[in-house]
């Protein structure tokens, strides 16, 4: 991983612009899921490196963007780059960061840059459909779920079956892997706005909901609520939350054992990843440390 992060130094140093590099280190790099992943299945590839450096600064693109669309004030517990430099910086410095992550990309097989450069269309698909989505109270599991494909699982599919490439491994199997990955890590990331305080969250908890984000355990509850529950609910949606309220969803889900519920989707998906790549424990690792994250 040492590599991985000089190699993004290293290329961030190479847009030749010192504000911009100076911004980005102000940036916490959070867990490099995406770049352990492509070392993990590829790690004797000389380009896994670069590989993981490249959709590390994607990623860093789309939290950027992302933060000035959500107007998010914190990022992984500091200020955001739009609550601190104002959204024109923050676009920017992600326009910067992906075109140059792009720019990289093509000393790669045609395949790999293929498969990535797709995967960051669908992950913008799925942010405006996120968006779209968080306008009204919406209870379908399916569209949920096809969103949260589009906006995370879509990229790490594409690491975890491009890494494959590289190292002449089943493609197929790991972009099944990666897909299951992303939505279980999305889902643990839904169910943590509800059940970590804020300190381990570095955001308001419930902020997902409070943004007119209805995951996955909000359309669970909503399921199960009679009539007076689900209009309460609905009541909240999109709205910053007192404590009663906030205390009143928190029980809600206690009583229909919402979270055990999530909680048993993710583990079914992770137990699917697991059967797709076999004897991999390295991997098996990387799924079951998303599984048990506390933040
Ligand atoms: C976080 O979602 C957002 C994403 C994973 C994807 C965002 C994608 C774009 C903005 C498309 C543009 C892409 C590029 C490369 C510029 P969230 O808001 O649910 O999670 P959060 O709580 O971490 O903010
Ligand atoms: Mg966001």
């Amino acid at each position: 991983m040492k590599t991985v992060e000089t190699l993004i130094a290293k290329l961030v140093d190479e847009v030749d612009y010192p504000h911009a590099a100076e911004l980005f280190k102000t940036l916490s790099g959070g867990k490099r899921l995406r770049a352990r992943l492509i070392l993990t299945i590829a790690p004797e590839a000389p380009n896994a490196p670069l590989l993981g450096a490249i959709v590390e600064l994607i990623h860093a693109a789309s939290l950027l963007h992302d933060d000035v669309i959500d107007e998010a004030q914190l990022r992984r517990g500091v200020p955001s780059v739009n609550a601190t430099q104002g959204s024109k910086t923050a676009i920017m410095l992600g326009d910067i960061l992906y075109s140059k992550a792009f720019s990289e990309l093509t000393a790669f097989d045609p395949a790999i840059s293929r498969a990535v450069a797709e995967s960051v269309t669908r992950l913008s698909v799925g942010e405006m459909m996120d968006v779209a989505m968080a306008e009204s109270f919406n209870t379908d599991h399916d569209l949920y779920l096809k969103m949260l494909y589009l906006k995370t699982a879509t990229l790490i599919e594409a690491c975890a079956f491009s890494a494959a490439l590289l190292s002449g491994k089943d493609h197929k199997a790991h972009a099944t892997y990666g897909k299951n990955l992303g939505l279980a890590f999305q889902i643990v990331d839904d169910i943590l706005d509800i059940t970590a305080d804020e300190a381990t969250l570095g955001k308001p908890s419930l902020n997902d909901f409070s943004e007119g984000k209805v995951t996955l355990p909000y359309i669970d509850l909503y399921e199960r609520l009679d009539e007076a529950g689900k209009e309460r609910l609905v009541q909240n949606h999109a709205k910053v939350l007192n404590e009663e309220e906030k205390g009143w969803i928190r029980s809600q889900m206690d009583d229909y054992k919402i979270i055990e519920h999530s909680y048993t989707y993710a583990r079914a998906l992770c137990d699917e990843a697991i059967e797709a790549i076999g004897e991999e424990t390295a991997l098996r690792a990387i799924i079951e440390s998303v599984i048990q994250r506390s933040h």
